[in-house]
């Protein structure tokens, strides 16, 4: 067997955070209480917190500096202007427009362009996108090609979006009813898989073609540009920021979630060009979000994040960030564990359906599967399937799943060494082999939107 090499990290630590775990007879009283759900469990309670790779970034000593620099004027603070030139600089977008999260970009954005009855494609969407489309009343279309669902092709970039499906949405839907097109950067509920630059630059194609402007959901496009320098021909010679620049010159603009490739605890923003959407989207943020130079952050979050932005894109750490992806992905394959391929940028996915065949969709093997993680290693990580996706929309009440049953372990920026993700691999495994002790369960109480996050459920 080949082996697997061990990423090295390319910084070293200059301030720690103690990590305890607690036993497993703490743990099993911690789920009984929170229902099942281990989005309710206390972080400190968790030993290896693999549930997001959002906001959980470790910052550099750089941008802890940048924070001692915060200017807390209400209007024009200096580290907007920072900020500015920063996603200026990568983006190519005038409007910068700052929110607290990526999810508020998503509402003042659609708050400004969608009406009822509206359609957005994207290649997927991700949960709280979706939410933001559908609370406006328009419908949310994922238009991913067929192989994004096949666990195991090697297909090098499964976030493309199929232009042909498309062109059929906007010739049946009319492209009146299409206030934009979205594409996410990496494709995160498709298995954090990459989108490459031939797709980008077909979808714009398209797009242009029905006077139809194309946004990215950026949130993870460092991630996105390192792998087409690595995977997609004639890219190799270019740098990350390079690639990252062409991506957007294909767009209109974009959301960002800072929590992610913005090295950020908080922050996000909206950038685009067109003047007169950037004016509604500031009176839409005004009444939420703040004054549009803080849109919602203090002035040294602006800072943070002006610096993060340009470190995301440095390539000993993209080089060092994907390859610590593969190496955990790498371990659990290579011991039979089954799980989504080829490694994405920001996690692995465990397929859950396969790593339990004995529990039926209609019992949640990705959420049975969280639940076995944390209660037997203390480790914390996300279904992102059946419950999360699952609605009630078929005939008679009955449930109807996503394609993909999975579970996610995201992977902190910065944050966990090789030793960890080791530790994570063995623990898999070990379930793995006791995994006919691994039960389903059924929702006692969900609420009508993102349930996920606050579901109760049981053991069958
Ligand atoms: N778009 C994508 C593709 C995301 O992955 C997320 C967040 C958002 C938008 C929203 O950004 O959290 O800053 O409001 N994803 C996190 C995750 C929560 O765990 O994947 P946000």
């Amino acid at each position: 067997m080949a082996e697997i090499k061990m990423p090295l990290e390319p910084f070293r630590i200059k301030v720690v955070e103690p990590i305890r775990p607690v036993t497993r007879r703490e743990r099993e009283a911690l789920l009984k209480q929170a229902g099942y759900n281990v989005f309710s469990i206390p972080a400190d309670k968790v030993y290896i917190d693999l549930l997001t790779d959002s906001g959980t970034t470790a910052m550099s000593d750089d941008q802890w500096a940048g924070l001692m620099t915060g200017d807390e004027s209400y209007a024009g603070a200096r580290n907007y202007f920072h900020l500015e030139k920063s996603v200026q600089s990568i983006f190519g977008f005038t409007h910068v427009i700052p929110t607290h999260q990526g999810r508020a970009a998503e509402r003042v954005l659609f708050g400004s362009v969608l009406k009822k009855g509206d359609i957005v494609p994207n290649n997927i969407h991700f949960d709280t996108t979706r939410a933001n489309v559908e609370f406006l009343g328009a419908r949310a279309e994922n238009l991913v090609l067929p192989e994004a669902y096949d666990p195991v092709s090697d297909r090098p970039f499964k976030g493309d979006m199929d232009p042909d499906k498309l062109k059929k949405c906007v010739e049946s839907k009319g492209a009146k009813r299409i206030p934009l097109v979205l594409m996410t950067v990496t494709n995160n509920s498709g298995g954090g898989q990459p989108v490459s630059l031939r797709n980008i630059k077909e979808v714009s194609g398209v797009c242009a073609h029905y006077g139809i402007p194309l946004f990215f959901d950026a949130c993870r496009y460092a991630e996105n540009a390192y792998f087409i320098k690595k995977r997609e021909k004639g890219h190799d010679k270019k740098t990350v920021l390079e690639i990252a620049q062409e991506m957007f010159s294909y767009a209109d603009g974009a959301t960002m979630s800072g929590k992610k490739d913005a090295l950020v605890n908080i922050g996000g923003f909206v950038t685009l060009d067109d003047d007169g959407l950037a004016e509604k989207i500031k009176n839409l943020l005004i009444i939420s979000e703040g004054f549009p130079t803080y849109g919602g952050l203090a002035g040294r979050d602006l800072e943070a994040m002006a610096r993060g932005l340009n470190e995301a894109l440095d390539e000993t750490y993209l080089e060092h960030r994907t390859a610590q992806v593969a190496y955990l992905g790498g371990l659990l394959d290579q011991a039979g564990v089954p799980v989504f391929k080829p490694f994405g940028g920001h996690a692995i996915y465990i397929l859950a359906d396969r790593f339990l065949p004995h529990i039926p969709r209609g019992k949640y093997p990705g959420w049975a599967l969280t639940v076995s993680l944390y209660r037997e290693y203390g480790i914390r990580a996300v279904e992102i399937g059946g419950v999360m996706f699952g609605s009630k929309a078929g005939q008679g009440n009955k449930e109807i799943y996503p394609e993909l049953e999975m579970v996610r372990l995201a992977i902190p920026r910065r944050v966990y060494t090789a030793s960890h993700l080791q530790y994570v691999a063995e623990a898999i495994i070990e379930l793995h082999k006791n995994r006919d002790k691994v039960r389903g369960l059924r929702i006692v109480r969900e609420s009508p939107f993102l349930r996920h996050f606050t579901a109760r459920l049981e053991e069958v």
